[in-house]
């Protein structure tokens, strides 16, 4: 098992890449805290692990609230005395070019996936120190590494991920703490789900992609685990895209 007795924090663990890896990290021996803004869908989580024996507690909070990151992260250590793993997930896309973006949209879209991600590295990382290292993991996007279109806040606040990934790296690597970000591509969960459901859209958003499929969210739950786990020992401050050669093509 590559997460024996580790403890991991997902946030969106309720649905889509977040349950992917909540369910994969347990069957690899890790214990999970499934952080999500819908309660019940992170309790189904939560009961999913336990029904097969793994350790998890269930948080309902939303990530761009520093209370509530605060509270995730203290019920963490009651349940299970340390932490050593946070996967910073949790996202929401609303769609918009400068002119049709409404300031309230930009506002909750940075807030929820710019903010988070920074209270989630802010609340986790004392604990971390504490632990002797740990091991942060983020969720930017392609959106990230190539021009996005129609979505102004998503695009920056996932440019912003990177660049948070990069920082947190730096600052924290003489406390053993990796950080790391993914950049999925187009993928095929709820947040995509409408888009992808209009012929047209799906088409056009598959014809860029050179593998040829939407991604799953298992396969980022596959990278969410390799860096999560000793393989990546030696890597700190990455932006893996897992994005089916998307934007390397
Ligand atoms: N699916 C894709 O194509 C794609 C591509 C690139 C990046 N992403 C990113 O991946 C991450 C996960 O998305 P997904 O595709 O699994 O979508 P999803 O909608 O299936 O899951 C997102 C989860 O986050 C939760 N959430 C939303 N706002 C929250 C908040 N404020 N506090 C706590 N939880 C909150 C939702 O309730 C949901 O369970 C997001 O950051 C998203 O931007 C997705």
């Amino acid at each position: 098992m590559l997460l024996k007795d580790r403890v991991a924090i997902i946030t969106g663990g309720g649905s889509g890449f977040g349950r992917a890896t909540a369910l994969l990290f347990a069957k690899e021996g890790a214990k999970v805290t499934v952080v999500d803004y819908v309660e019940e869908s992170a309790i189904k989580v939560a009961d999913e692990i336990k029904s097969v024996g793994g350790e998890s507690i269930a948080v309902k909070a939303d990530v761009s609230d520093e209370k509530d990151v605060k509270h995730f992260v203290d019920e963490t250590i009651r349940a299970f005395g340390k932490l050593d793993i946070v996967f910073n997930n949790a996202g929401i896309y609303i769609p918009g070019n400068a002119e049709q973006q409404k300031v309230e949209d930009w506002n909750r879209v940075l807030d929820v996936n710019l903010k988070g991600v920074f209270l989630g590295c802010k609340y986790a990382i004392p604990h971390m120190k504490e632990n002797g290292g740990g091991v942060i993991i983020n969720t930017a996007s392609a959106a990230a590494l190539i021009g996005f279109p129609e979505a102004i806040a998503y695009a920056a606040s996932k440019g912003g991920v990177v660049s948070l990934t990069r920082a947190v790296a730096l600052d924290y690597a003489k406390f053993n703490i990796r950080a790391n970000c993914i950049c999925p591509g187009t993928s095929e969960t709820a947040i995509t789900k409408d888009v992808l459901a209009d012929p047209q859209l799906r088409a056009m958003f598959l014809a860029p992609i050179p593998l040829g499929r939407f991604g799953q969210a298992d396969d980022i739950a596959n990278a969410a685990l390799f860096l999560a786990s000793d393989l990546s020992a030696y890597i700190t401050g990455a932006v893996l895209p897992v994005d089916g050669g998307w934007t390397m093509a």
